[in-house]
């Protein structure tokens, strides 16, 4: 049987919630990765070093082993150098949304005044904390991603040494910036690797498959294929599994978010081995993110098998991305 071995999976934007459904579906994560970058955005958002430090300690009380590292990230707020040399030790990077553009991100960013920023962009880099970010404007939902590369250009420009990563990027505008700026990186999720806008909204509407940024044209899902596949060494894996409960989903106002984090590695696979690139996908899943990041997670090795595994349609109480369908490759055995 073909088999395929994958050495400590990352995933480098997961929502991983609070609570009940923390304790669900963390362990679906800790099953298949070697550690994760958590998102803040809980309700508050997560702005303190007490709230980290209790977050991260659910959070490892809610996987059953020992090989799951959650790397914890602040709710983007204009931080003092002072607050930020005391959380440094305790967070990979900061998360920066936009005011009430996605899930839980009302008390984000509302203007993008650089001067404002400045000081605590500065400390961000002195310190070498990442800016991750939520790139997207209030514009046509389309064009959001796109119309934010010019906050990028100046976030870049202005701030040299500061590591800036455009989370789930969904257009060709946004691959096109990787090479333009040193200091500008990306994660791409699975489901952008595979959806177009059709698989959201052109047959019957999918609320499975919604979530922001909202997939785009075939030609955007061909410039981020075409750079996972190569596995560009400054993109990554971030699945942005994010779960909401099936009646939040199943609703006439659809919550976004897909759930991908349980099939994730299984569907990688099918498309890496579809292209014929399966020997990028380590460097897509984890060595680029080892790198960008500087971190070193510990030993674990993940074996895929080529074989049916059929997607559950449901874990606990949330609808998964490809819910019943049939995939090629299974997970076989976990080091
Ligand atoms: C995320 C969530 O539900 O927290 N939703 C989503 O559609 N991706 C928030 C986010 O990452 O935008
Ligand atoms: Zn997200």
């Amino acid at each position: 049987m073909k088999t395929h071995t994958l050495l400590m999976p990352l995933d480098m934007h997961l929502h991983l919630r609070d609570g009940i459904m923390l304790e669900n579906i963390a362990p679906l994560s800790a099953f298949s990765f070697s550690g994760a970058v958590v998102m803040p955005n809980l309700v508050p958002p997560i702005t303190t070093l007490e709230e980290v430090k209790a977050y991260k300690q659910r959070i490892i009380a809610a996987v059953p082993n020992d090989y799951f590292e959650p790397y914890m990230t602040l709710f983007y707020k204009n931080y003092s150098k002072a607050f930020l040399k005391s959380v440094v030790e305790e967070i990979i990077a900061i998360k920066l949304y936009p005011a009430g553009i996605t899930t839980n991100s009302e008390g984000g960013v509302s203007s993008f005044d650089i001067e404002e920023m400045r000081p605590t962009l500065e400390a961000m880099s002195e310190l070498n904390i990442p800016l991750c970010v939520h790139g997207e404007t209030d514009g046509f939902v389309m064009d959001r991603e796109a119309e934010f590369m010019s906050i990028y250009e100046l976030l870049a420009t202005s701030f040299p040494n500061l590591k800036i990563i455009m989370e789930h990027i969904t257009t060709k505008a946004a691959v096109d910036m990787l090479d333009k700026h040193d200091n500008l990186y990306a994660t791409i999720t699975v489901h952008h690797l595979l959806f177009t806008l059709d698989d959201v909204v052109g047959g019957m509407m999918m609320p499975h498959n919604f979530c922001k940024p909202i997939a785009k044209r075939p030609e955007d899902l061909d410039a981020l294929l075409s750079v996972a596949l190569e596995a560009h060494p400054k993109v990554m894996f971030g699945s942005d599994s994010a779960p909401h409960p099936q009646d939040k989903k199943e609703n006439c106002g659809c919550a976004a978010g897909v759930f991908s984090a349980p099939i994730a590695l299984q569907l990688l696979c099918e498309i890496f081995e579809q292209y014929d690139r399966l020997d990028n996908l380590q460097a897509f899943v984890s060595d680029n993110a080892q790198n960008i990041y500087g971190i070193c997670p510990e030993f674990k090795e993940v074996i895929l098998e080529k074989r049916p595994f059929v997607i559950p349609n449901i874990y606990a109480n949330v609808v998964p991305m490809y819910a019943e369908q049939a995939l090629n490759w299974a997970i076989a055995d976990i080091e």
